[in-house]
């Protein structure tokens, strides 16, 4: 079975945000005052958020459909409690080829043996700076050594490749592209340079620090020869091989256009948030909400029924550079904030 949208798009992949709560607060994501509220006395509400019953349901319907790939998402997802079942439970669904998941690494090292042990394919972690006084600025508080320990861990655990999400701000840290290139070189990590994307939480950032593509693509071939690679299947990574002149030796790197060049024609995705609501683009307010049904245990029938609502509702593009959508509210008026919909 395949899944196709109005606009000829195949849609095989969904990022399930399993909590809108993070244990940083990330300059261009959070503001450092915000409190998220799946949480209360440090135990999950689930009279709000989807249980791991009900994700493991709408991901078991969802690839009847022709779903193939999950991410995990947040937020960050291991801050939710035995993430791993979760895992274990998505990858036991037939149809579902890929399972990865999205950290920022503050807890990952303790875990990697139970998420690789229960199906988790790969993770992509979140580094900013290579530079542990930096890093705790950009991510208010974030332990610099811990992502490094969660970094060989997932690769001590085979959670292959590795992929690294580095967001270039002017004057905040794109002086490290090129350092993250070399990093990556020498680890073995993929980095992906991703743009900085407008929410309501980052107008002023974005305004001054936002990098392009072609800008962060300018700098790293002052030190290193790339060259693009084909391996771009669906989605908004364009993926490069790099060389370093001096050493010969090789990586890859992956650029993100989130911003300036629209990959809307190839977007394959699906977004479905902790609350259940199913938004079939991250850049526009449409959503079709998923959390009654699956909370009064719909019929598989019911179910793909609002999937097939969502899929049928995805636009075309979004209009972020029409400088029309910077501010995005969602259906519910709640401001776009990217821990609440799963980056
Ligand atoms: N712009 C670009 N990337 C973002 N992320 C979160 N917010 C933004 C934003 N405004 C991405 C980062 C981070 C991941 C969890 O989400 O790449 O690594
Ligand atoms: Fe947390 Fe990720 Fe947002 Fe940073 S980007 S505050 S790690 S959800």
């Amino acid at each position: 079975m395949q899944l196709t949208d109005n606009f000829g798009r195949s849609i095989d992949y969904i990022r399930i945000s399993v909590t809108d709560r993070c244990n940083l607060r990330c300059v261009y994501c959070m503001p450092d005052t915000m409190k998220s509220g799946c949480y209360q006395d440090g135990k999950i509400n689930t009279d709000s958020i989807l249980t791991y019953e009900e994700i493991v349901r709408f991901v078991d319907v969802a690839a009847t459909l022709g779903i193939k790939k999950i991410r995990l998402t947040g937020g960050e997802p291991l801050v939710r409690n035995s993430i791993d079942e979760l895992v274990k439970g998505i990858k036991e669904i037939p149809g579902i080829e890929e399972l990865s998941l999205t950290t920022n690494g503050q807890r990952l090292a303790g875990m990697t043996s139970a998420l690789a042990q229960s199906g988790l394919d790969r993770v992509n972690i979140s580094l900013d700076s290579l530079r542990a006084d930096r890093y705790a600025e950009i991510t208010k508080g974030g332990d610099f050594d811990k992502v490094m320990a969660g970094i060989r861990a997932a690769e001590a655990a085979e959670l292959l490749p590795v992929k690294l999400n580095m967001v270039p701000m002017v004057g905040i840290n794109d002086d490290e592209i090129e350092a993250f290139v070399r990093f990556g070189i020498q680890t073995g990590c993929q980095i992906r340079f991703i743009e900085l994307m407008p929410t309501v939480v980052n107008e002023h950032l974005f305004n001054k620090g936002f990098i392009g593509t072609d800008e962060i693509k300018r700098r790293i071939e002052r030190e290193f020869h790339i060259t693009p690679l084909k391996l771009r299947k669906h989605g908004p990574a364009r993926y490069f091989s790099v060389t370093d002149h001096a050493e010969h030796t090789n990586g890859i790197i992956g650029i993100i256009s989130a911003v300036t060049c629209r990959f809307c024609s190839q977007c394959n995705r699906l977004r479905l948030t902790a609350d259940g609501r199913l938004r079939p683009c991250l850049y526009s307010n449409i959503e079709v909400s998923l959390f009654d049904a699956l909370r009064h245990n719909a019929s598989k029938e019911e179910l793909q029924g609002l999937i097939l609502q969502a899929v049928d509702l995805k636009p075309e593009r979004h209009h972020i550079t029409d400088g029309t959508e910077t501010d995005t509210p969602t259906a519910s008026g709640a401001p776009f904030i990217m821990s609440g919909v799963g980056g």
